[in-house]
């Protein structure tokens, strides 16, 4: 079959015909796929910062953002038909701690866990690929047009509802009327931040997304169009305006120099949930430590970070899907902004090619009622 496949840590991908496809085994789903996002992840594996092939094998199949039909099922599978439209999630677990033993693989304390497409297992740039039920997510053909966006929205959905948890202690205590709206900052207009902003928005947060782009962009007339506002910090963090403080900050930059910035922008009792995976390397920043944490303790505030998610975030991703479509219809699609065919993915891959928020790589063309 055709697949994308990438040699980590040697940089480049390439576009091979003659990859096997693997055997369908009991009790397990053989999947089409149809699309697949393209993220930071995949471009750090391509650039040779990332990633781990399979154990035994010589390369790793990339993708790990994916839309797919099951084609076939094997023997034992209950639930599942040829036709359904389904997402599989990411992470497999250690099989050894708590958490990978109770479906928590994004908890995973061993670190012995695989991520398909992103280390130790196969992803899904790839005519068709094999999997287990647990693993697949059912999507309603209704969201086919943003079905692809299920993956990051995952991972969107576990940072929020970790922030979430926190700031649950800020709730009135019963009896107590609600009166304050709350406040959410997201840094980053890319997939996550855009993702984070719409569900926030949903979720009665007054949200503030900052990037360093003017007013002309995509992404800041989406963030209008839902009510949202966008703010250019292209000058400095200054822009967002003298004494904002947020309940929540979603940070979806992956710039570790911001992530400290940001701290001065929580609110009392405020959580700051970070996403962005920083690059390691890079220069040492000087931050004042004092001051920070000294704010943090006083002021009871939190800074989590956020990785993965499990199959219960790919659920709570649809149902918010379904509220986004209802309430802003086709607006969320319009994230992404370009569906190349596979052939093109050496452009895609290195970001030659492509739209600034979600670029998609269609493996199967005109698969399932392509939007
Ligand atoms: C993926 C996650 C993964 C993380 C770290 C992200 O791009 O969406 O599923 O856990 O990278 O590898």
């Amino acid at each position: 079959m055709r697949a994308i496949v990438v040699r980590p840590p040697g940089a480049g991908a390439e576009l091979r015909n003659d990859v096997p496809p693997a055997p369908l085994t009991e009790g397990a789903v053989r999947v089409e796929v149809l699309e697949c996002g393209v993220c930071g992840t995949d471009h750090d594996i391509v650039d040779g910062k990332y990633g781990r092939a399979p154990a035994g094998s010589p390369y790793l199949i990339l993708g790990h953002e994916n839309l797919g039909t099951v084609r076939e099922v094997g023997p034992g599978v209950v639930g599942f038909a040829p036709g359904d439209l389904v997402v599989a999630t990411v992470r497999r677990g250690c099989g050894r701690c708590r958490f990978c033993r109770s479906n928590r693989s994004d908890f995973c304390e061993t670190g012995m866990f695989t991520e398909r497409g992103i280390g130790g297992a196969h992803g899904y740039m790839a005519e068709e690929y094999v999997e287990l039920p647990e693993y697949l997510v059912k999507v309603p053909p209704t969201l086919r047009p943003v079905a692809v966006l299920l993956e990051p929205l995952s991972v969107v959905e576990k940072a929020i509802f970790q922030g979430q948890r926190v700031l649950d202690r800020k709730e009135p205590t019963p009896g107590e009327p609600k009166t304050e709206v709350p406040t959410a900052l997201v840094t980053g207009t890319g997939a996550i931040g855009m993702l984070a902003s719409f569900v926030l928005t949903v979720r009665g947060y007054r949200v503030t997304a900052i990037d360093r782009h003017g007013e002309e962009t995509l992404a800041a007339g989406l963030l209008g169009g839902i009510g949202a506002r966008h703010v250019n910090v292209a000058g400095g963090l200054a822009a967002i305006g003298p004494h904002s403080r947020f309940d929540l900050v979603i940070e979806a930059s992956g710039s570790a120099v911001l992530d400290f910035s940001l701290i001065e922008y929580l609110g009392p009792n405020g959580v700051l949930v970070l996403t962005g995976i920083p690059d390691a390397g890079g220069e040492p920043s000087r931050v004042p430590g004092g001051q920070l944490f000294r704010d943090v303790v006083l002021g009871n505030q939190a800074l989590v970070g956020s990785v993965n998610a499990n199959r219960t975030y790919f659920e709570a991703g649809l149902r918010d899907l379904t509220v986004i479509e209802e309430r802003w219809p086709g607006r969320l699609g319009r994230m992404i902004e370009a569906r190349r065919p596979l052939e093109e993915f050496a452009a895609v891959l290195s970001r030659r090619v492509g739209g600034t928020i979600k670029t998609v790589l269609t493996v199967r063309p005109g698969g399932a009622a392509a939007p």
